[in-house]
């Protein structure tokens, strides 16, 4: 902003901001005073929609570096060369909570990346865990009306979050996760983030592979115990938004090394696990993880509500060379992110500075509606067009699926050699350390204690206990200790 005097929104110059206009001393206010009015109204209208989910959360720009060769992988042009960098912005969230909730939660982090390519934005809309609690988009709306306020109490129930995932037992492996050291991280900078999903990269030659990206944090991985996490959320509601921001204001630049596991197409059939299971992982020993770039946050947004409130990233913004897999719960997402950003921040929330591609332009035949800022002028609208209008290139940015078998129906996904919803749970848990399964044990048993129905607490130790019988004895020790 220039200097010089407050100003209406019409820009004429305003007299007095402390005082409205009123019929003599001491007599009520006036219609004419616009400023007033004006005021009030605008202040009225300071809000948009909350996100529906990941409503809190932080963000800033960077920069990401490609440090191998992964052309024989894929064609998007920013990762076309060693040493290539790429404009990003990074959005880091919560998930369950309203927009003025802690931080210091256990729950999942979203990790939101956008990549300003010149082929257009690419989108990575991951979160801090490499697998979810379902694997089918029909049941996320169910799934987070457990997470959110109860219709008749206004408060989050844990009967409902653990009625629900006693009821779906492939969320076991994500909260066995989610329960275990890792569930509350330090901050936004000390945690890793995952694109979770399996994607498609393709080739100049049009090979496709099947990728999972990782983001490894260079601060190192740090969390918070329960204990602590119950102190600083109380303390400082705004703990991991302050640490990022004051981390890139004292030039300390957050970074994580970049790595993707890569399966060639052929494979997937026949892998041990089905590789597009969103409660999957796929063992590093199969397919490891190959570094190919590095990722630094730099930049504070200059304004939160312009630049993170109203940014919008959608699974479904792809590049040349990436594209989706047949993962249901991401084909669910390809749909709900667009749909939600049109209700949450309007049809051209693509137009705002934060949103629009940075790299290139957008060039298309959508015109008009609410807050559309007349980019294409006196542009023809339609194509085809012989007034040297945008075209469409014949070259779709990822390759056909392979034939897909039988009929259409509400086929559940299909289960590979070794799939079922405990293995990778119970895995996971002897993996851990002695101190880290009596924290897990702990901090679900804790959980579990404010369950009010036994046959609920039965149905959850349950799937523990299928995951690992170890790990049944011990947690349904603990619950019997704490419930009596
Ligand atoms: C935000 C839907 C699963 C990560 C959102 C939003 C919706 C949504 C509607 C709010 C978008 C907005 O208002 O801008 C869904 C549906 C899912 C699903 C329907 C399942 C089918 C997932 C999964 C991940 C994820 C599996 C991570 C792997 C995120 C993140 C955000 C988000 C990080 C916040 C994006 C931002 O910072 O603006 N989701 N989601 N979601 N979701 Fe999902």
């Amino acid at each position: 902003m220039t200097q010089g005097p407050l100003t209406t929104e019409a820009g004429a110059p305003v007299a007095d901001n402390q005082n409205s206009e009123t019929a003599g001393v001491g007599g009520p206010v006036l219609l004419q005073d616009q400023l007033l009015l004006e005021k009030l109204a605008h202040f009225n209208r300071e809000r948009i929609p909350e996100r529906v989910v990941h409503a809190r959360g932080a963000g800033a720009y960077g920069t990401f570096t490609v440090t191998a060769d992964v052309t024989p992988y894929t064609r998007a042009a920013f990762l076309s060369a060693v040493g290539k960098e790429t404009e990003v912005f990074l959005r880091f969230s919560t998930v369950a909570g309203n927009l003025g909730a802690a931080d210091a939660v256990r729950d999942p982090r979203g990790f939101a990346l956008k990549f300003y390519t010149e082929e257009g934005n690419y989108d990575l809309v991951g979160n801090n865990t490499p697998v979810f609690f379902i694997r089918d988009a029909i049941k996320f709306p169910d799934f987070i009306h457990t997470q959110k306020r109860d219709p008749y109490t206004g408060s989050t129930e844990p009967d409902n979050v653990w009625d629900f995932w006693s009821l779906s037992p492939e969320s076991t492996h994500q909260v066995t996760w989610l329960f275990g050291d890792r569930g509350i991280p330090a901050s936004y900078r000390h945690m890793d983030g995952f694109g979770s999903h399996t994607y498609q990269w393709n080739n100049a030659d049009g090979e496709v592979f099947w990728v999972k990206y990782h983001f490894k944090t260079d601060q190192g991985i740090k969390n918070l115990t329960a204990e602590e996490a119950d102190v600083l959320a109380g303390k400082d509601p705004d703990s991991h938004q302050r640490d990022l921001r004051e981390a890139i204001e004292r030039g300390e630049f957050p970074s994580w090394t970049v790595g993707v596991q890569i399966m060639p197409a052929a494979d997937a059939a026949t892998y041990r696990f089905n590789p597009f299971d969103l409660t999957k992982v796929w063992p590093h020993a199969d397919y490891p993880v190959v570094e190919i770039g590095r990722l630094e946050l730099n930049r504070n947004p200059r304004n939160v509500f312009a630049e993170v409130e109203q940014s919008i990233f959608s699974p479904a913004h792809f590049v040349p060379g990436i594209g989706p897999s047949p993962d249901k719960m991401l084909q669910g997402r390809l749909f709900a992110y667009g749909d939600a950003h049109r209700y949450r921040v309007g049809i051209n929330a693509d137009h705002l500075p934060v949103n629009r591609p940075q790299a290139t332009e957008a060039r298309t035949h959508s015109r008009d509606g609410l807050l559309y800022d007349g980019r294409h002028g006196g542009e023809k609208n339609y194509e085809p067009n012989s007034f040297g209008g945008p075209y469409q290139t014949g070259r779709a940015l990822w390759q056909p699926f392979d034939a897909v078998a039988g009929g259409t129906g509400t086929h559940p996904t299909p289960r590979h050699a070794e799939d079922d919803d405990f293995v990778q749970a119970g895995n996971l848990y002897r993996l851990m350390r002695e101190d880290e399964k009596e924290r897990l044990v702990a901090n679900l048993s804790g959980a579990l204690a404010d369950v009010s129905r036994d046959d609920i607490v039965e149905r959850a130790v349950e799937n523990f206990r299928r995951a690992d019988d170890d790990f049944g004895k011990r947690l349904e020790a603990a619950v019997q200790a704490l419930r009596g």
